[in-house]
Protein backbone atom coordinates (compact mmCIF):
# COMPACT_ATOMS: atom_id res chain seq x y z
CA UNK A 1 0.00 0.00 0.00
CA UNK A 2 1.24 3.63 -0.88
CA UNK A 3 0.49 6.69 1.46
CA UNK A 4 -2.01 8.95 -0.69
CA UNK A 5 0.08 11.95 -2.16
CA UNK A 6 -0.75 14.65 0.34
CA UNK A 7 0.90 12.25 2.99
CA UNK A 8 3.59 11.50 0.86
CA UNK A 9 5.05 15.30 0.19
CA UNK A 10 4.42 16.01 3.83
CA UNK A 11 6.75 13.49 4.83
CA UNK A 12 8.91 14.56 2.16
CA UNK A 13 8.96 18.15 3.28
CA UNK A 14 9.08 16.76 7.46
CA UNK A 15 12.46 15.21 6.03
CA UNK A 16 13.77 18.38 3.89
CA UNK A 17 12.65 20.25 7.44
CA UNK A 18 14.70 17.72 9.44
CA UNK A 19 17.94 18.74 6.98
CA UNK A 20 17.63 22.15 6.95
CA UNK A 21 17.02 21.97 10.77
CA UNK A 22 20.38 20.07 10.87
CA UNK A 23 22.70 22.38 8.62
CA UNK A 24 21.45 25.46 10.06
CA UNK A 25 23.39 24.81 13.53
CA UNK A 26 26.68 23.52 11.47
CA UNK A 27 26.40 26.63 9.16
CA UNK A 28 26.01 29.30 12.59
CA UNK A 29 29.05 27.19 14.09
CA UNK A 30 31.14 27.78 11.46
CA UNK A 31 30.10 31.59 10.32
CA UNK A 32 30.18 31.97 14.26
CA UNK A 33 33.82 30.82 14.73
CA UNK A 34 35.15 33.22 12.04
CA UNK A 35 33.75 36.78 12.61
CA UNK A 36 33.73 38.26 8.78
CA UNK A 37 36.14 41.23 8.08
CA UNK A 38 35.12 44.75 9.92
CA UNK A 39 33.46 47.52 7.39
CA UNK A 40 35.50 50.28 8.50
CA UNK A 41 38.72 47.67 8.52
CA UNK A 42 37.37 46.61 4.74
CA UNK A 43 37.19 50.56 3.49
CA UNK A 44 40.76 51.01 4.89
CA UNK A 45 41.96 48.35 3.06
CA UNK A 46 39.93 49.63 -0.04
CA UNK A 47 41.68 53.17 0.17
CA UNK A 48 45.36 51.68 0.64
CA UNK A 49 44.86 49.67 -2.26
CA UNK A 50 43.92 52.87 -4.21
CA UNK A 51 47.01 54.60 -2.84
CA UNK A 52 48.91 52.43 -5.43
CA UNK A 53 47.01 52.84 -8.58
CA UNK A 54 50.00 51.14 -10.79
CA UNK A 55 49.74 47.47 -9.11
CA UNK A 56 47.41 45.13 -9.00
CA UNK A 57 46.55 44.82 -5.59
CA UNK A 58 42.78 45.47 -6.38
CA UNK A 59 42.89 42.30 -8.48
CA UNK A 60 43.31 40.18 -5.64
CA UNK A 61 41.07 42.72 -3.21
CA UNK A 62 37.87 42.30 -4.20
CA UNK A 63 34.31 43.41 -2.82
CA UNK A 64 32.83 39.67 -3.85
CA UNK A 65 34.98 38.40 -1.01
CA UNK A 66 35.37 38.72 2.85
CA UNK A 67 38.37 40.75 3.40
CA UNK A 68 39.43 38.37 6.13
CA UNK A 69 39.91 36.17 3.23
CA UNK A 70 42.00 38.30 1.02
CA UNK A 71 45.99 38.29 0.34
CA UNK A 72 48.27 39.54 2.56
CA UNK A 73 46.61 40.31 5.61
CA UNK A 74 44.90 38.31 8.88
CA UNK A 75 41.92 38.99 11.34
CA UNK A 76 41.56 38.09 14.27
CA UNK A 77 38.71 35.01 13.97
CA UNK A 78 36.73 36.28 16.78
CA UNK A 79 36.47 40.13 15.95
CA UNK A 80 36.94 40.20 12.44
CA UNK A 81 39.78 43.23 12.90
CA UNK A 82 42.69 42.74 10.51
CA UNK A 83 45.61 42.71 13.14
CA UNK A 84 48.43 41.64 10.28
CA UNK A 85 49.66 43.35 6.92
CA UNK A 86 52.62 41.64 5.16
CA UNK A 87 53.66 42.37 1.95
CA UNK A 88 56.99 41.40 -0.02
CA UNK A 89 58.45 41.98 -3.43
CA UNK A 90 60.29 38.14 -3.21
CA UNK A 91 57.76 35.60 -2.17
CA UNK A 92 55.73 32.87 -4.25
CA UNK A 93 52.62 32.69 -2.20
CA UNK A 94 51.19 35.05 -1.67
CA UNK A 95 52.25 36.26 -5.28
CA UNK A 96 55.47 38.92 -4.85
CA UNK A 97 53.60 42.95 -4.64
CA UNK A 98 55.84 45.59 -4.79
CA UNK A 99 54.99 49.39 -4.48
CA UNK A 100 55.63 52.28 -5.87
CA UNK A 101 54.80 55.42 -3.99
CA UNK A 102 55.03 56.30 0.02
CA UNK A 103 53.24 54.09 2.91
CA UNK A 104 49.79 55.99 2.92
CA UNK A 105 48.07 57.52 5.48
CA UNK A 106 45.11 55.05 5.40
CA UNK A 107 47.46 52.54 7.15
CA UNK A 108 46.22 54.43 10.07
CA UNK A 109 43.00 53.62 10.02
CA UNK A 110 43.03 49.79 10.38
CA UNK A 111 43.49 50.17 14.34
CA UNK A 112 43.51 46.79 15.63
CA UNK A 113 46.73 46.23 13.22
CA UNK A 114 49.28 43.96 15.20
CA UNK A 115 51.82 43.40 12.44
CA UNK A 116 52.94 45.28 9.77
CA UNK A 117 55.47 44.45 7.31
CA UNK A 118 57.17 45.81 3.62
CA UNK A 119 59.91 44.29 2.36
CA UNK A 120 61.86 44.29 -1.02
CA UNK A 121 60.41 47.24 -2.42
CA UNK A 122 62.60 49.42 -4.57
CA UNK A 123 59.62 51.73 -5.63
CA UNK A 124 58.78 52.59 -1.81
CA UNK A 125 59.64 56.11 -0.99
CA UNK A 126 58.83 58.94 1.37
CA UNK A 127 58.44 59.17 5.30
CA UNK A 128 56.98 56.65 7.66
CA UNK A 129 53.60 58.67 8.00
CA UNK A 130 52.74 59.82 11.06
CA UNK A 131 49.17 58.23 11.04
CA UNK A 132 51.48 55.12 12.15
CA UNK A 133 50.57 56.68 16.00
CA UNK A 134 46.78 55.46 15.69
CA UNK A 135 48.05 51.99 15.78
CA UNK A 136 47.94 51.50 19.25
CA UNK A 137 48.51 47.83 19.58
CA UNK A 138 51.05 47.79 17.01
CA UNK A 139 53.28 44.88 18.03
CA UNK A 140 55.73 45.20 15.30
CA UNK A 141 57.00 47.54 12.35
CA UNK A 142 58.91 46.16 9.84
CA UNK A 143 60.15 48.38 6.67
CA UNK A 144 63.03 47.02 5.10
CA UNK A 145 64.93 46.68 1.76
CA UNK A 146 63.16 49.65 0.92
CA UNK A 147 63.88 53.53 -0.35
CA UNK A 148 62.25 55.29 2.50
CA UNK A 149 64.28 57.74 3.55
CA UNK A 150 63.91 61.17 6.48
CA UNK A 151 65.12 60.25 9.80
CA UNK A 152 63.18 57.80 12.03
CA UNK A 153 60.70 59.54 13.40
CA UNK A 154 60.58 60.38 17.54
CA UNK A 155 56.41 59.64 17.24
CA UNK A 156 57.36 55.67 16.83
CA UNK A 157 57.38 56.13 20.60
CA UNK A 158 54.24 56.93 20.95
CA UNK A 159 53.41 53.02 19.57
CA UNK A 160 52.73 51.86 23.29
CA UNK A 161 52.83 48.14 22.27
CA UNK A 162 55.66 48.03 19.99
CA UNK A 163 58.12 45.38 21.01
CA UNK A 164 60.45 44.66 17.40
CA UNK A 165 61.24 47.75 15.18
CA UNK A 166 62.82 46.58 12.00
CA UNK A 167 63.64 49.45 9.48
CA UNK A 168 66.80 47.75 7.89
CA UNK A 169 68.31 48.36 4.71
CA UNK A 170 66.38 51.76 3.48
CA UNK A 171 67.77 55.67 2.94
CA UNK A 172 67.05 56.79 6.11
CA UNK A 173 69.37 59.45 7.85
CA UNK A 174 69.85 61.49 11.09
CA UNK A 175 69.62 60.02 14.90
CA UNK A 176 68.18 57.75 16.57
CA UNK A 177 65.82 59.50 18.33
CA UNK A 178 65.95 58.67 22.37
CA UNK A 179 62.56 58.95 22.79
CA UNK A 180 62.41 54.67 21.92
CA UNK A 181 63.74 54.33 24.86
CA UNK A 182 59.93 55.22 26.46
CA UNK A 183 58.89 52.31 24.75
CA UNK A 184 58.05 49.60 27.66
CA UNK A 185 58.30 46.40 25.44
CA UNK A 186 60.44 47.17 22.74
CA UNK A 187 63.08 44.70 22.85
CA UNK A 188 64.32 44.30 19.10
CA UNK A 189 65.68 47.02 16.90
CA UNK A 190 67.33 46.45 13.78
CA UNK A 191 68.26 49.63 12.17
CA UNK A 192 71.23 48.37 10.13
CA UNK A 193 72.48 49.92 6.30
CA UNK A 194 70.89 53.31 6.59
CA UNK A 195 73.08 56.02 6.99
CA UNK A 196 71.89 56.82 10.65
CA UNK A 197 74.43 59.23 12.52
CA UNK A 198 74.77 60.88 16.10
CA UNK A 199 75.45 58.23 18.66
CA UNK A 200 73.77 55.86 20.83
CA UNK A 201 70.94 56.56 23.26
CA UNK A 202 71.23 55.64 26.31
CA UNK A 203 67.75 55.56 27.27
CA UNK A 204 67.11 52.85 24.78
CA UNK A 205 66.17 49.63 26.63
CA UNK A 206 66.02 51.34 29.46
CA UNK A 207 62.40 50.61 30.41
CA UNK A 208 61.78 46.83 29.40
CA UNK A 209 60.95 44.97 32.35
CA UNK A 210 64.06 42.90 33.87
CA UNK A 211 64.52 39.71 32.36
CA UNK A 212 63.99 41.11 28.63
CA UNK A 213 66.30 39.23 26.21
CA UNK A 214 67.56 42.35 23.49
CA UNK A 215 68.59 42.35 20.39
CA UNK A 216 70.35 45.37 18.70
CA UNK A 217 71.74 45.39 15.16
CA UNK A 218 72.96 48.83 14.26
CA UNK A 219 75.80 47.63 11.17
CA UNK A 220 76.46 49.69 8.35
CA UNK A 221 75.57 53.03 9.75
CA UNK A 222 77.56 55.92 10.40
CA UNK A 223 77.08 56.08 14.10
CA UNK A 224 79.89 57.85 16.75
CA UNK A 225 80.61 58.13 20.21
CA UNK A 226 80.46 55.50 22.90
CA UNK A 227 78.08 52.51 23.61
CA UNK A 228 76.38 53.83 26.52
CA UNK A 229 77.34 52.28 29.72
CA UNK A 230 73.47 51.54 30.76
CA UNK A 231 73.93 48.81 27.91
CA UNK A 232 76.40 47.11 30.58
CA UNK A 233 73.02 46.04 32.35
CA UNK A 234 71.13 45.70 29.42
CA UNK A 235 70.76 41.32 28.16
CA UNK A 236 71.67 41.25 24.98
CA UNK A 237 70.98 37.64 23.20
CA UNK A 238 72.73 39.76 20.19
CA UNK A 239 74.25 42.96 19.64
CA UNK A 240 75.90 43.93 16.53
CA UNK A 241 77.49 47.29 16.00
CA UNK A 242 79.86 46.57 12.60
CA UNK A 243 81.52 49.27 10.54
CA UNK A 244 80.07 52.11 12.26
CA UNK A 245 82.75 54.98 13.78
CA UNK A 246 81.77 54.18 17.54
CA UNK A 247 84.33 54.86 20.39
CA UNK A 248 85.48 54.42 23.66
CA UNK A 249 85.09 51.43 25.71
CA UNK A 250 82.67 48.43 24.87
CA UNK A 251 83.84 45.75 27.52
CA UNK A 252 81.27 46.09 29.07
CA UNK A 253 79.08 44.48 26.80
CA UNK A 254 80.98 40.90 27.82
CA UNK A 255 80.55 39.53 30.88
CA UNK A 256 80.65 35.47 32.16
CA UNK A 257 76.75 35.82 33.00
CA UNK A 258 75.46 37.38 29.86
CA UNK A 259 72.69 35.69 27.75
CA UNK A 260 74.46 36.68 24.43
CA UNK A 261 75.15 34.25 22.00
CA UNK A 262 76.16 37.19 19.28
CA UNK A 263 78.83 40.21 19.97
CA UNK A 264 79.97 42.09 16.67
CA UNK A 265 82.27 45.33 16.96
CA UNK A 266 83.94 45.63 14.60
CA UNK A 267 85.38 48.09 12.03
CA UNK A 268 84.99 50.47 14.53
CA UNK A 269 87.26 52.97 16.83
CA UNK A 270 87.02 50.93 19.88
CA UNK A 271 89.93 51.64 22.51
CA UNK A 272 90.27 48.98 25.39
CA UNK A 273 92.01 46.81 27.00
CA UNK A 274 90.64 43.14 26.36
CA UNK A 275 93.17 41.44 29.19
CA UNK A 276 90.34 41.41 32.14
CA UNK A 277 87.14 40.36 29.78
CA UNK A 278 85.34 37.35 30.49
CA UNK A 279 83.56 35.75 27.99
CA UNK A 280 79.59 34.48 27.92
CA UNK A 281 79.68 31.23 28.73
CA UNK A 282 75.74 30.26 28.22
CA UNK A 283 75.44 30.81 24.72
CA UNK A 284 78.01 32.91 22.94
CA UNK A 285 79.07 31.41 19.66
CA UNK A 286 79.81 34.52 17.45
CA UNK A 287 82.20 37.14 18.44
CA UNK A 288 84.11 39.75 15.86
CA UNK A 289 85.48 42.48 17.66
CA UNK A 290 88.40 42.74 14.57
CA UNK A 291 89.53 46.13 13.09
CA UNK A 292 89.24 48.45 16.08
CA UNK A 293 91.50 51.76 16.48
CA UNK A 294 93.29 50.28 20.12
CA UNK A 295 91.86 47.17 21.91
CA UNK A 296 95.00 45.98 23.71
CA UNK A 297 96.19 43.37 26.01
CA UNK A 298 95.53 39.95 25.71
CA UNK A 299 93.25 37.05 25.44
CA UNK A 300 91.66 35.46 28.90
CA UNK A 301 92.54 31.33 28.64
CA UNK A 302 88.79 31.65 30.15
CA UNK A 303 87.39 32.12 26.58
CA UNK A 304 88.31 27.73 26.33
CA UNK A 305 85.29 27.44 28.96
CA UNK A 306 82.76 28.76 26.51
CA UNK A 307 81.18 25.76 25.11
CA UNK A 308 79.69 26.65 21.85
CA UNK A 309 82.16 29.61 20.53
CA UNK A 310 82.74 28.67 16.87
CA UNK A 311 84.12 32.10 15.59
CA UNK A 312 86.38 34.46 17.70
CA UNK A 313 87.72 37.33 15.27
CA UNK A 314 90.03 39.59 17.24
CA UNK A 315 92.29 40.51 14.07
CA UNK A 316 93.67 43.84 13.07
CA UNK A 317 93.94 45.13 16.74
CA UNK A 318 96.76 45.26 18.67
CA UNK A 319 96.86 42.61 21.50
CA UNK A 320 99.48 41.10 22.84
CA UNK A 321 100.34 37.79 24.63
CA UNK A 322 99.76 33.59 24.01
CA UNK A 323 96.46 32.69 22.30
CA UNK A 324 95.11 30.74 25.16
CA UNK A 325 94.62 26.78 23.66
CA UNK A 326 92.12 24.41 24.79
CA UNK A 327 88.50 24.12 23.88
CA UNK A 328 86.59 25.53 20.69
CA UNK A 329 90.28 27.46 20.34
CA UNK A 330 92.12 24.55 18.96
CA UNK A 331 89.70 24.70 15.70
CA UNK A 332 90.19 28.18 14.76
CA UNK A 333 91.91 29.52 11.90
CA UNK A 334 95.21 31.96 12.11
CA UNK A 335 93.20 35.19 10.20
CA UNK A 336 91.04 35.17 13.37
CA UNK A 337 94.21 36.44 15.02
CA UNK A 338 96.62 38.26 12.43
CA UNK A 339 97.48 41.80 12.30
CA UNK A 340 97.96 42.10 16.06
CA UNK A 341 100.95 43.82 17.82
CA UNK A 342 102.42 40.44 19.22
CA UNK A 343 100.12 38.01 19.33
CA UNK A 344 101.74 34.26 19.32
CA UNK A 345 101.35 30.92 19.78
CA UNK A 346 99.23 28.53 18.16
CA UNK A 347 97.87 29.08 14.94
CA UNK A 348 100.09 31.69 14.58
CA UNK A 349 103.72 31.82 15.16
CA UNK A 350 105.37 30.20 17.97
CA UNK A 351 105.61 32.83 21.01
CA UNK A 352 109.66 34.28 21.51
C1 LIG B 1 33.02 47.88 -2.43
O1 LIG B 1 32.60 47.98 -1.10
C2 LIG B 1 32.61 49.29 -0.59
C3 LIG B 1 32.36 49.25 0.91
O2 LIG B 1 31.48 48.24 1.26
C4 LIG B 1 31.63 50.15 -1.37
O3 LIG B 1 31.63 51.47 -0.87
C5 LIG B 1 32.03 50.14 -2.83
O4 LIG B 1 31.08 50.85 -3.60
C6 LIG B 1 32.16 48.72 -3.36
N1 LIG B 1 32.74 48.74 -4.69
C7 LIG B 1 32.29 47.98 -5.67
C8 LIG B 1 33.04 48.12 -6.97
O5 LIG B 1 31.37 47.22 -5.55
C1 LIG C 1 58.11 50.85 -9.84
O1 LIG C 1 59.41 51.15 -9.39
C2 LIG C 1 60.39 50.27 -9.91
C3 LIG C 1 61.70 50.55 -9.20
O2 LIG C 1 61.92 51.92 -8.97
C4 LIG C 1 60.44 50.48 -11.42
O3 LIG C 1 61.41 49.59 -11.98
C5 LIG C 1 59.07 50.17 -12.01
O4 LIG C 1 59.08 50.44 -13.39
C6 LIG C 1 58.00 50.99 -11.34
N1 LIG C 1 56.70 50.56 -11.82
C7 LIG C 1 55.70 51.40 -12.07
C8 LIG C 1 54.46 50.76 -12.57
O5 LIG C 1 55.77 52.59 -11.89
C1 LIG D 1 54.05 44.81 27.39
O1 LIG D 1 54.07 43.39 27.34
C2 LIG D 1 53.39 42.76 28.41
C3 LIG D 1 53.66 41.28 28.32
O2 LIG D 1 53.34 40.79 27.05
C4 LIG D 1 51.92 43.12 28.33
O3 LIG D 1 51.21 42.51 29.36
C5 LIG D 1 51.77 44.63 28.40
O4 LIG D 1 50.42 45.00 28.23
C6 LIG D 1 52.62 45.31 27.33
N1 LIG D 1 52.61 46.75 27.53
C7 LIG D 1 52.16 47.59 26.60
C8 LIG D 1 52.23 49.03 26.94
O5 LIG D 1 51.74 47.18 25.52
Amino acid sequence: MHPPPSIFFASIHKMANAVIIAIIPLFLAFTSAYASCNKQDHAALLAFARSFPHNNLLDFWTNATDCCNWDYLRCDDTTGRVTDLEFSGFSDDPPAIAFNGSIPASIGDLSALESVSFAQMPGLVGALPSQLTKLKKLKLLSVQNTQISGTIPSFLSRLPSLEQLDLYKNKLVGTIPSSLGNLVNLSAISLYGNQLTGTIPASLFSRLSSGSVVTLDLTDNKLTGPVPRSFANVAFNNINLDNNQLTGDASFLFGKSKPAYQIILARNKFEFDLTNVEYPEKNLAYVDIGSNKNIYGSISSQVTQVPNLDTFIVSYNHLCGKIPTGGNLDKFPARFYEHNKCLCGTPLPPCK
